[in-house]
């Protein structure tokens, strides 16, 4: 990708100040899963977002670390043998494989609590402002966001779904994070209403042809490309837009979110084209 490069670098110099030096085993296995790599998908989105808005988006870096926090417990608890029950993630082998199962839900469990204490704690930031943006980031990752699509995820394995079920757990689980970082960089970078709602489609849209893209990578792709096991999907029962549609079908149906997607981008008034880039490549990444 050689757009957001400013936010990327930017954002990754940050994590690796703030969690090079671990000061104790928890930290250790806290710093282990976050500096394995990983897209950085959502902390840019909010960066570039805000960005549009403002010069100074540097200011908010600890909130789009808090947003990685977030979204790397997710897929620590997401690995545990209770749920996905997986091996590796990011190319290395998954938290709880080298710190023990107690030690990765811990470890799960302080980014959570750790992200708030980052995203609230910015110094500079208008009040009002800044404690909306946290009230939505708690909303939109707990019981009636990400955790919420996960909980369905879970029960629904060997069951069998409707696609308007299937599409539901994906808003949840894989879109509020996307919106929540989305709707956070406008609100925090002062975007009018209209606008920020503009965005949360935009989001809700991105992150449903994300998660088609995951499962179809979870069936197609390879394990050099996403640093985590193929067919873990099959391996669980997985419902999936592969299992109900077929490849060809859950192809079309990620290019269709994107086109909803885009639409939706038609009423921002920033020039919002590289954000019409990457919902284009992030329906042909391989990664
Ligand atoms: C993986 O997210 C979990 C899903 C929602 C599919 P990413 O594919 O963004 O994972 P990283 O952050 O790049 O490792
Ligand atoms: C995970 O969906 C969504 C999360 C909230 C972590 P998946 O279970 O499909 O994600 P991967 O394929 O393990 O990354
Ligand atoms: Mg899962
Ligand atoms: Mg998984
Ligand atoms: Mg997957």
């Amino acid at each position: 990708m050689d757009y957001f490069v400013e936010e990327r670098e930017a954002f990754n110099d940050y994590l690796r100040e703030q969690w090079e030096k671990p000061e104790s085993r928890l930290e250790e296995s806290m710093s282990y899963s976050l500096l394995a790599g990983g897209k950085r998908l959502r902390p840019v989105l909010f960066l570039a977002t805000a960005a549009l808005y403002r010069d100074d988006w540097r200011n908010l870096l600890p909130f789009a670390l808090g947003i990685e926090m977030i979204h790397t417990y997710s897929l620590i608890h997401d690995d545990l043998p209770a749920m996905d029950n997986d091996d590796f993630r990011r190319g290395r082998p998954t938290n709880h494989k080298i710190y023990g199962e107690a030690l990765a839900i811990l470890a799960g469990d302080a980014l959570l609590t750790g992200a708030f204490g980052f995203m609230s704690d910015i110094p500079g930031e208008k009040g009002d402002k800044l404690l909306r943006a946290v009230n939505l980031a708690a909303s939109r990752s707990g019981y009636r966001g990400m955790v919420y699509g996960q909980s369905l995820d879970v029960a629904a394995e060997g069951q069998e779904l409707t696609l308007n079920q299937l599409r539901e757990i994906h808003y949840h689980k894989t879109g509020d994070l996307m919106v929540l970082s989305l709707t956070c960089g406008a609100i925090l970078g002062g975007a009018a209403e209209k606008e920020i709602e503009a965005w949360e489609k935009y989001g809700e849209n991105l992150g449903l042809a994300f998660q088609i893209v995951d499962d179809i990578l979870d069936e197609v792709g390879s394990f050099a490309d996403l640093g985590k096991t193929i067919h873990s999907d099959a391996e669980s029962e997985k419902n999936t837009y592969v299992t109900l549609l077929g490849l060809s079908e859950a192809k079309k149906a990620a290019a269709a979110a994107i086109e909803e997607a885009n639409a939706s981008l038609k009423e921002i008034s920033r020039d919002t084209d590289v954000f019409q880039r990457l919902s284009q490549d992030l329906l042909v990444r391989k990664a």
